[in-house]
């Protein structure tokens, strides 16, 4: 693909020559206007369902799901951050070794988390609520909130409530379960808008060359290298720039974070046995392609970690799992250098030094047109009866 470009960016505008069919193919799969629907959740009937969005809405910003009161999802991902929060690694109530990452596109990952430990939304969500590291929350207690907060807008959904206090364990699970559906169907509408560069391939679409003036030459520039020699497409492609898939990139050390954490390898040994899995004991469907064709063993996963989205990334730093670098311009540095080897497991090999005609300003340029509005409003904002 490398000769394919031509760098027109440094003809005047009005000389510029017509992009390759190939050039032309590439620039226009990583439109927003290619991006399907999020892919549907078997596991969840309610995975589209306002009512329950609504329900989830509410869960997601309600500090009382802790065991100290303190603690929200909305704590970590900060809606006004893009569901990101700008420390390098995330603090519950104890600190956690890896960066919160973001939600806004989380619907159409098919594994959740750096390692990719949990194939659902929906099942992910019940993690943190337990998790004696993040919201420390019993069962129980999550009924209970529920109950004495969230009564009306749950069982306009999922019906009558039982009283948490006199209910079994199975219908405290059953409760718990349909508080990780209702965040799932809230963060579903979490979804990325379309951006300067999506603006871009509109108007290269609609015949004009010049692409409607919505990429600044140097972020043009950047772009011609993201598709062609620095060879970034080969993991950050489609409209979401992620393959969804897991790479050892073989980042420096970095504060807080284990250098010796086999991400993928584990990650995919767990999402096998995750207790809320799709096939699991609790699940209502054994059509689980993503499990079935996954395999813990294949080469590659040891030190892996999952391709994020580049949407919207120049407007949420710190960057990669343990939040290694700070700005662009320092993971540019790293990609264009590769310092060091890989602390655990082989850097994957794809992966080679940028050639020196790439310019890590032009490549932060056009990164910078990956960022389009942020989410509603009415989804960023806290309900307002909540404490
Ligand atoms: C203490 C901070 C914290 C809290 C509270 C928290 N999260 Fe997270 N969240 C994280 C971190 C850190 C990760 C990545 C964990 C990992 O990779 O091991 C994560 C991962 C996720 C992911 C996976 C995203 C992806 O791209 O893979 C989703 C979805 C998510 N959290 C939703 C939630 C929901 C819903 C809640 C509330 C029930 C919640 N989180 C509470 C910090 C937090
Ligand atoms: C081998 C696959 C691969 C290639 C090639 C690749 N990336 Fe990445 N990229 C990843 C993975 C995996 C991560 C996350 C790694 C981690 O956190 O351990 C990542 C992280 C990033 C991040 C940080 C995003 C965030 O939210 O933290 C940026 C920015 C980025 N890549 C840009 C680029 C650019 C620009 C190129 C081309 C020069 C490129 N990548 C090439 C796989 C790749």
């Amino acid at each position: 693909m490398a000769g394919a470009i031509s760098l027109a960016c440094t003809t005047p505008d009005e000389a510029r020559p017509p992009h390759s069919a190939e050039t032309r193919a590439a620039i226009e799969s990583l439109s927003l206007s290619r991006l399907a629907p999020p892919p549907p959740s078997p596991d969840n009937r309610y995975a589209d369902d306002l009512d329950a969005a609504v329900l989830g809405h509410r869960l997601f910003f309600d500090r009382r799901l802790s065991a100290d009161g303190r603690i929200a999802c909305a704590s970590c991902h900060q809606p006004d951050y893009w569901f990101t929060e700008p420390r390098p690694t995330a603090r519950g109530l104890r600190p956690l070794p890896r960066r919160t990452p973001t939600l806004v596109g989380a619907a159409w990952l098919p594994f959740l988390h750096w390692d990719g430990r949990e194939d659902g939304l929906w099942s992910q969500a019940l993690a943190p609520l337990e998790s004696p590291d993040e919201h420390g929350a019993s069962r129980r207690d999550v009924a209970r909130v529920i109950a004495a907060h969230h009564r009306e807008p749950y069982e306009a959904v999922f019906g009558p409530l039982l009283d948490p206090d006199a209910a079994d364990d199975a219908s405290i699970d059953a409760i718990f379960m349909n508080a990780g559906r209702a965040l799932e169907a809230y963060v579903r509408r979490l979804q990325p808008a379309p951006a300067p560069f999506d603006r871009f391939v509109d108007a290269l679409r609609e015949g004009d060359p010049r692409g409607g003036g919505h990429l600044t030459a140097a972020a043009e520039r950047g772009l011609h290298a993201f598709i062609g020699p620095a060879g970034c497409l080969h993991c950050h492609h489609g409209p979401l720039l992620t393959d969804r898939a897991f790479h050892n990139l073989g980042l420096p050390p970095a504060i807080g974070v284990p250098d010796d954490d086999p991400g993928r390898a584990l990650g995919a040994r767990r999402a096998l046995e995750a207790p809320f899995r799709c096939g699991g004991p609790h699940s209502e469907t054994t059509d689980c392609p993503e499990l079935r064709f996954l395999d813990p063993e294949a080469e590659g996963l040891l030190g892996a970690f999952k391709t994020p989205s580049l949407r919207n990334v120049a407007a949420r730093p710190p960057y990669m799992h343990g939040g290694h670098f700070e700005d662009l311009a320092a993971v540019l540095s790293f990609y264009r250098t590769l310092p060091g080897e890989a602390a655990i497991g082989r850097r994957a090999a794809v992966l080679h030094q940028m050639d020196r005609g790439v310019s890590a300003e032009d490549l932060e340029a056009f990164l910078e047109s990956l960022t389009g509005s942020p989410p509603d409003l009415r989804w960023r904002t806290p309900p307002p009866d909540l404490p």
